[in-house]
């Protein structure tokens, strides 16, 4: 049996359907966030992963399912779209478009406080998606700075829209209750647990934003928790004298403690300071929705969850590497040297290295060759005898670059002469021939 050796250069991918999985861009209690790419169109997305499992033992997964579906008919320029939904035995995966410009957190962490009209101009999209999905029936819960994207156009898309109630609860009072958050953007009422209304508890939480954008730093901040919340209960805070006084006025009264008298959504959407240079949402993206992916992520039927696999990738062969099979430094004849007295032989191919393997494949069958595959890697012995007993040829794909490979043939039993002659120019001509 044909052994493979894996060098510590050589990768894993992981597919789910048709992404592929690439590195972790976040990770909370219940949900991994990674980055992943759409193999048939190339795009970008955000996959949450969230095992099955850990969600059914908090008896959170009717709730998820309905979220996820409310999330679908939410389709606006400012809030992260949804794709899709996939399930597999243990985890369900949430399939979110991938926003390039990063955090808005980390905007402020590196560049410090905003000016008033950026802030402004991000202040003005977050009313407007938090005014759309309110007039939907859907609240966010958790609205704070690092949840705050944009895209490569520098527009804000708010994430996580509808997706966060997993630590939340609906009591008996039919308002929502709930023990987690993060302290620094929740409003007093929320805190006191006594039942809140959402649309009021969100708008708070925008206040705090606005304040961060403005400031540069947080309006309730205390190392001891008890101290945090009685500054955030009684609106214990002080806006620095760089605010306009427009902007202080709508701070204060969007931070009113009482959310029976704090300023709401619409009226926001009519106050002065707000309206300046406001452009309303340009609804440009259309996207279908249809329940039927979410019912099959969250059923029970095996046939309709995705195809998770692991896709080895060919080994990585760096520069030294390459050198170093060479006989001395110039790369020009490094494909071509001793031709006459050659038991291996290595080209270049930009082909896919599946491609690559499949072809030559083929052509060892035609030849009539026994092939033992893994990978990237081929063992190809001829049915026939040779003058020097089976020819038997080992070949191997390395990639150099993303889109550079290295094919290597090596003769490693029977007759040089035949390998030359008979199998390298069909073999060559395979491996090649899929790039034209
Ligand atoms: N982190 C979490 N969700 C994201 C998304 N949709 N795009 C980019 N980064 C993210």
């Amino acid at each position: 049996m044909y052994k493979a050796k894996r060098s510590a250069a050589q990768k894993v991918r992981r597919r789910v359907g048709k992404y592929e999985l690439g590195r972790t861009i976040g990770q909370g209690t219940f949900a991994k966030v990674r980055f992943a790419k759409n193999m048939e169109t190339g795009d970008p997305v955000a996959i949450k992963i969230l095992d099955k499992e850990k969600v059914q033992k908090h008896r959170l997964i009717e709730q998820i399912r309905r979220e996820i579906c409310t999330m679908k008919l939410i389709q606006h320029p400012n809030v992260v779209h949804l794709h899709e939904v996939m399930g597999s035995k243990t985890k369900i995966f949430i399939v979110l478009k991938y926003a390039m410009g990063g955090e808005l957190h980390d905007i402020i962490a590196t560049g410090g406080r905003l000016k008033e009209d950026e802030a402004r101009r991000y202040f003005q999209q977050l009313i407007n998606a938090v005014d759309y999905c309110h007039s939907r029936g859907v609240y966010h819960r958790d609205l704070k700075l690092e949840n705050l994207l944009l895209d490569t156009a520098g527009n804000l898309k708010v994430s996580d829209f509808g997706l966060s109630a997993i630590s939340e609860q609906v009591k008996a009072d039919g308002l929502l209750h709930t023990t987690c958050g993060t302290p620094n953007y929740v409003a007093p009422e929320v805190i006191e647990d006594k039942g809140y209304d959402g649309a009021l508890a969100d708008l708070w939480s925008c206040g705090v934003i606005l304040f961060v954008l403005l400031a540069g730093y947080l309006p309730f901040e205390d190392e001891n928790i008890v101290s945090l919340y009685n500054k955030i209960s009684g609106a214990q805070f002080a806006c620095p004298s760089w605010f306009s006084a427009e902007a202080n006025r709508i701070i204060v009264r969007i931070l009113d403690p009482n959310p029976a008298t704090r300023i709401t959504t619409s009226q926001v959407l009519q106050d002065q300071w707000f309206k300046k240079g406001y452009k309303p949402p340009v609804f440009d993206e259309r996207y279908h929705s249809s329940f039927h992916d979410v019912d099959a992520a969250f059923g029970d039927s095996e046939e309709k969850y995705v195809k998770e696999a692991m896709e080895e990738q060919p080994t990585l062969m760096n520069a030294f590497e390459l050198i170093s099979l060479n006989k001395g430094l110039n790369l020009d004849n490094f494909f071509e040297s001793d031709k006459k007295f050659k038991r291996e032989t290595r080209f270049t191919s930009q082909c896919a290295p599946k491609e690559i393997i499949n072809r030559i494949e083929e052509a060892a069958n035609l030849l009539g060759f026994n092939i033992e595959k893994k990978n990237y890697r081929m063992r190809m012995e001829n049915i026939k005898a040779g003058r020097k007993g089976h020819l038997s040829i080992a070949t191997e794909v390395f990639q150099v670059a993303p889109s550079l490979h290295v094919v290597e043939l090596k003769k490693k039993k029977g007759d040089t002469l035949e390998f030359q002659k008979a199998v390298l120019p069909n073999a060559l001509d395979a491996a090649k021939g899929c790039c034209l």
